[in-house]
Order: structure tokens, then C-alpha cells, then sequence
């Protein structure tokens, strides 16, 4: 018996400890939104968070993530309360195809948990997913986008106290 919990809500299941966390997702939950593309790790479509860090699923046996946290794509959000990556994905009109982007939003909003205001560098650095119809510079747009949106949403930091200078400061 292997327990773990799926967007908050705990599941168990009997299959094997070595069925790709994948499986499970798609053929015993019925959430289709994480994708199969290559199941050997290199695509990125299957990219779900565990406990926060984005994890390609076709690679993860169930038995690593007993009692651990799953976020898939249908966790993030509700559809008419999209996340701010969600969001700049659809402002940005990011999908072609659209079969690499479940992924590709997982691997963004993992990123901008980590670093908030990433540079080119780094997103292209964290971004490892592929896009075969080559959303690669809307993408990087979306993430600006996001971590900007997610910046001005945040509360304001304290101003810094006044504090009264003397004229020989200035001098
Ligand atoms: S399907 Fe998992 S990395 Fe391609
Ligand atoms: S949008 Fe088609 S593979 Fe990425």
C-alpha cells in the first residue's frame, strides 16, 4: 500500500511501488492534465511539484513519494481563478499545440517559488521542458510576466523610518 496526497486529498493505491507516479495520475486518477510525451525524463510533460520541487512524474516510482505532497496542473487553481503564471500564460497566448504547457506552467511556478524575479539566464537554466512547436521566447515572456504580477501584488514593504539629518551631513 502506497499513500501519498494528490492536490490536497490523500490517495492509496496497491500498484506496485515501482509504477511511474505518472500511471497513477493519469490511469488511476483520471487527471489527464499531466502529459506523456517521451517517458524516459527528457520531455518535461509529465512535470508535476512534489513537496514544491518540479519533478518529472514518469520518472518518479510511487514508492518515492509516500506521504509526500503531489500539486498537479488541475491543483493549481481554479479555472475562473487562474494562478499569476496561469494567468500570464493566457495573456501572453503562450500555447501552440498545447501538449508540452501542463508541464511547462509546473516547471514555471516552481521556479518563481524559488526565485521570484529570475533573469534570462535562469529561466532558461531551470526551463529544461520541450516545446516542440518552439514557445520558448513566450514562455520566458509569461515568466516575466508572472514574477512582475506576483511582485506588485505583494504588500509593500515598511518605509524606512525618517531619521534627521544635520546640514554637516550634506556638507
Ligand atoms: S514524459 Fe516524462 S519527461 Fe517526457
Ligand atoms: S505548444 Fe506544442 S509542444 Fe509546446
Amino acid at each position: 500500500m502506497t499513500k501519498f496526497a494528490v492536490n490536497g486529498k490523500e490517495f492509496e493505491t496497491n500498484d506496485p511501488g515501482d509504477m511511474p507516479l505518472l500511471w497513477a495520475l493519469r490511469d488511476r486518477l483520471k487527471m489527464h492534465g499531466t502529459k506523456y510525451g517521451c517517458g524516459i525524463g527528457a520531455c518535461g510533460a509529465c512535470t508535476v511539484m512534489i513537496d514544491g520541487q518540479a519533478m518529472r512524474s514518469c520518472q518518479i516510482p510511487i514508492a518515492n513519494v509516500e506521504g509526500k505532497a503531489v500539486t498537479t496542473i488541475e491543483g493549481l487553481a481554479p479555472a475562473d481563478a487562474p494562478t499569476p503564471v496561469q494567468a500570464a500564460w493566457i495573456a501572453e497566448q503562450v500555447p501552440q499545440c498545447g501538449y508540452c504547457q501542463s508541464g511547462m506552467i509546473m516547471a514555471a511556478t516552481a521556479l518563481l517559488a524559488s526565485k521570484p524575479n529570475p533573469t534570462d539566464a535562469e529561466i532558461d537554466e531551470a526551463m529544461t521542458n520541450i516545446c516542440r512547436c518552439g514557445t520558448y521566447p513566450r514562455i520566458r515572456r509569461a515568466i516575466h510576466r508572472a514574477a512582475g504580477a506576483t511582485a506588485s501584488a505583494a504588500p509593500a514593504a515598511p518605509a524606512a523610518p525618517a531619521t534627521e539629518t544635520t546640514g554637516a551631513a550634506h556638507e
